[in-house]
């Protein structure tokens, strides 16, 4: 059987760190593509190296053209500039847009039946850039941004109720950006709902700090954003995939209907396995999560729009 061969488009610090992690978890054979000359050479070249000491085994190049990326089974698009402080994520969408559009045409090219998992910022956006540029079937393009939140969430509820984050389940709904919907209704420790944990107004600052999780890293940061939540989100998605795990996970998806919203990219529970995003699943919301979701597919709705599409 062939193994797994993964693509990294950005050797970025979001695109070197997903290299690192695909590699140690020996999810595939990774290559590594950056415009940058010399750059994904290099970085495949020291992570190969590092094998023999931590103990993996496999293939990992770096090129800057998309040939030896040929018969990619996933790619992984983080290719774009990063947030700046007090720059949002949607202002770097027009740029993005044109680096997500040259990088999908050139995936196509040579991996036709590859899956994307976008990556890059605006996210929503991105994602919706790469589907219409490619035209694979939504089962084949999946947004990652709902990993990352709930992470944060996840982070910060385990830190106020002073419990362990191995218990901590919960997921962020909507776009990746202000009007994000991180689920409180949802969210439980070891099964007994979150309420029970923490008082009301303690559960809304949460929510506001998961909204604002990733501004918080860029002004730590003063240049860049963040790296290392953000790749281990999208490798959680491509294990998913290539171990064909069924995993229920909070993925940027192309929605078709559901929860009332169609053709757009939007954050939402969906089951990955190896076909890539194989079941949108359905909640019943109630009237306010409804609204808030609403919000923030219109949100979605209002970048694609300054994008033309
Ligand atoms: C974040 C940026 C990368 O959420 O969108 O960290």
């Amino acid at each position: 059987m062939k193994r797994p061969k993964i693509t990294v488009v950005g050797a970025g610090n979001v695109g070197e760190t997903a290299a690192h992690w695909l590699a140690s978890k020996e999810l595939g054979d990774v290559v590594l593509v950056d415009v940058l000359e010399g750059i994904p050479q290099g970085k495949a070249l020291d992570l190969l190296q590092s094998g023999p000491i931590e103990g993996f085994d496999v293939r990992v190049t770096g090129a800057n053209d998309y040939g030896p990326t040929e018969n990619s089974d996933i790619v992984v698009i983080t290719a774009g500039l990063p947030r700046k402080p007090g720059m949002s994520r949607d202002d770097l969408l027009k740029t993005n847009a044109k680096i997500v559009t040259e990088v999908t045409e050139q995936v196509c090219k040579y991996s036709p039946q590859s899956i994307l998992l976008v990556v890059s910022n605006p996210l929503d956006a991105m994602a919706y850039v790469a589907k219409q540029v490619s035209g694979f079937p939504r089962s084949r393009v999946i947004g990652m941004a709902g990993i990352l939140d709930s992470a944060r969430f996840r982070t910060f509820v385990a830190q106020a109720a002073n419990v362990s984050v191995e218990d901590v389940h919960a997921f962020v709904y909507g776009g990746h950006g202000d009007t994000m919907v991180p689920m409180t209704r949802y969210c439980s420790i070891s099964g007994v709902p979150l309420e029970k944990f923490l008082p009301a107004n303690q559960i809304t600052q949460i929510v506001d700090r998961t909204r604002n999780g990733g501004a918080e890293i860029v002004n730590l940061l003063k240049s860049g954003s963040a790296y290392y939540a953000p790749s281990a989100a999208v490798v959680q998605m491509v294990e998913a995939i290539v171990r064909d795990k069924k995993r229920i996970l909070p993925c940027a998806v192309w929605l078709e209907g559901e929860y009332g919203i169609s053709n757009l990219f939007i954050g939402v529970l969906a089951k990955l396995g190896h076909a890539g995003m194989e079941q949108v699943i359905e909640l019943d919301l109630n009237p306010e999560e409804r609204q808030l979701l609403s919000k923030s597919a219109e949100a979605v709705r209002s970048l694609v729009q300054v994008l033309g599409k």
